[in-house]
């Protein structure tokens, strides 16, 4: 844990920055207070070859949501060519409703492909920060190459996030966040008449999830990576509860599916996505499918993947309780060959989409480790193998039907891209993982895992042990906070490292920790710095 007082100094800082941020534009008087509306900033989403999810959350003070009327609230909002807004190409109006915490999507069309773009809002005569995006090639294009990060992990009070102003200073095509965005747990002051007092610091409510996302979108470095780029996002556990499966929570509550809604509700509320139309239906956030594919001409093809809402259970809980543990080899419903990490339904779909895909390389977007990952030390028989039962370790015939259907439909250059387990990791994907490459075991896909913003992660000295345990896990690095960055070209891909040199400084410098290079054609991470 940090000291409390650099904790409390952290948090400070930040909303003193965005003091700044507001006085240097005075906004209307919309609601009990004068406050400038656009305090956690803007951001854009879900691209296309002809539009984008524009996004925005009306609320003069982050960590007091009492300031804020209740009445419906016609926001503007502009699409421009150019940052001083002279050519102006798309413009409308959108109702943020105080239901959906006065947020605003707008899912902007017509726009040209493979372009930069400027947005903004204004609500009276208070104007947001103005936000970067662009669209995705047209569908038969192939760009020249395509830069993109890739995040996860950002626990608030863990560290700064310098991370966050070192992916908008490398100014990506797009960013890719793989879950973790908020923690459920973790100090903040929630000044909401309706807060359940006495419960610790764990959002288990709307207006707590509301509170927390506001909290961590407070943040000015948070807030650059979003202006600079459009974002794809996926969740992983921390959105909703620690290591929940499904419609079950650790704790095996009760009232697990409506805290739930709440979460995904707020989730929905504070990222740039699209909600997919359910005629007839008021919102109902019991389900919430976030699951997408995203092309980039026909360089790439992006498909984000959903690992939490549709799971089976994790294999040999313990009694009386849900949620991980680590299991040994004799847990045999481990192996079941009906598991499945993603649901039959996503499952299928994501089958369709390698049958489909044209693309030169295709980007599995998902939360956690593919690569089996035997814990340490190592067993001294196979029974007594360690597995982590949360990740992909968990649900192996489900890996296995996915890097089947890889090599069924000859899927081109496959990368998995993970997070959650804040480590970087590179390493090579095939179906049986106790056996080296051969003929009849090839390296099917090659997988790059960014470590965390700021979330704690083990010592390095495990890491090597698993990285030696582990013969297709060809680098672990778990002592650095950062990110991942990606150059994908026709005939190459290259991964970078970025880790923070203190993440306990906001002005932390960054440097590249190993590169490696994958060749179109070519299964497999090979190390060039
Ligand atoms: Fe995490």
């Amino acid at each position: 844990m940090l000291p409390e007082r650099r904790l409390f100094l952290s948090q400070t800082t930040r909303l003193l920055s965005l003091a700044a941020l507001a006085a240097a534009c005075p906004g209307a008087a919309l609601a009990r207070t004068s406050a400038y509306p656009f305090s956690l900033g803007v951001a854009s989403g879900s691209p296309r070859d002809t539009g984008v999810v524009l996004w925005t959350r009306l609320l003069p003070e982050p960590l007091n949501p009492e300031a804020m009327t209740r009445a419906p609230l016609s926001v503007r909002w502009e699409v421009a060519e150019d940052e001083a807004f002279k050519r102006i190409v798309a413009d409308g109006v959108a109702t943020a409703l105080h239901e959906l915490a006065h947020s605003v999507h707008v899912d902007v069309t017509g726009l040209r492909p493979d372009r930069w773009y400027w947005y903004r809002f204004m609500l009276g005569d208070a104007i947001s920060p103005v936000g970067r995006t662009r669209t995705a090639p047209a569908a038969d294009a192939l760009p020249a190459r395509m830069r993109f990060a890739v995040a996860s992990c950002q626990h608030w009070d863990f560290g700064h996030y310098a991370a966050h102003r070192h992916i908008a200073a490398a100014e990506p095509d797009l960013v890719a966040f793989l879950g973790d965005y908020i923690y459920e747990r973790g100090q903040y002051d929630l000044k909401h008449p309706d807060a359940p007092s006495g419960r610790g610091d764990e959002s288990i409510t709307l207006a707590d999830y509301r509170s927390r996302y506001a909290q961590y979108k407070s943040d000015p470095h948070l807030q650059a990576a979003h202006h600079a780029a459009p974002w794809i996002v996926t969740w992983d556990d921390h959105e909703v509860a620690n290591d929940y499966a499904s419609d079950r929570d650790e704790r095996l509550d009760d009232n697990f599916l409506s805290r739930r809604a709440a979460a995904y509700q707020a989730f929905y509320e504070h990222m740039p996505i699209r909600l997919v139309p359910r005629p007839g239906e008021a919102h109902d956030f019991s389900n919430l499918r976030i699951y997408d594919r995203m092309e980039w001409g026909l360089l790439a093809q992006f498909h984000l993947l959903d690992n939490r809402q549709y799971r089976d259970y994790q294999a040999c809980q313990r009694p009386g309780r849900g949620g991980s543990n680590v299991v040994t080899a004799r847990c045999t419903d481990r192996l079941a060959s009906t598991r499945s990490l993603l649901g039959a339904q996503q499952e299928s779909w994501l089958t369709e989409g390698f049958a489909r895909s044209r693309a030169r390389w295709n980007l599995l977007a998902q939360q956690t480790l593919m690569a089996q990952s035997l814990h340490v030390p190592p067993a001294q028989s196979r029974e007594d193998d360690r597995f982590w039962n949360d990740g992909w370790d968990g649900y192996p015939a489900s890996r296995d039907r996915l890097l089947n259907g890889m090599k069924k439909h000859r899927l081109a250059n496959p990368i998995v891209l993970s997070g959650d387990v804040h480590t970087f990791y590179a390493a090579d994907l095939r179906q049986d993982f106790s056996r080296l490459a051969s003929d009849d075991n090839p390296v099917v896909a090659t997988e790059f895992c960014g470590t965390s913003i700021t979330s704690r992660s083990r010592a390095q000295s495990i890491t090597e042990q698993i990285v030696a345990s582990n013969p297709h896990l060809h680098y672990g690095r778990s002592d650095r906070r950062g990110f991942l960055f990606m150059e994908l070209t026709p005939s190459s891909s290259t991964a970078r490292f970025q880790a923070l040199d203190d993440v306990s400084r906001e002005d932390s410098g960054i440097s590249t920790l190993a590169s490696f290079v994958v060749e179109s054609g070519r299964a497999g991470a090979i190390r060039i710095g």
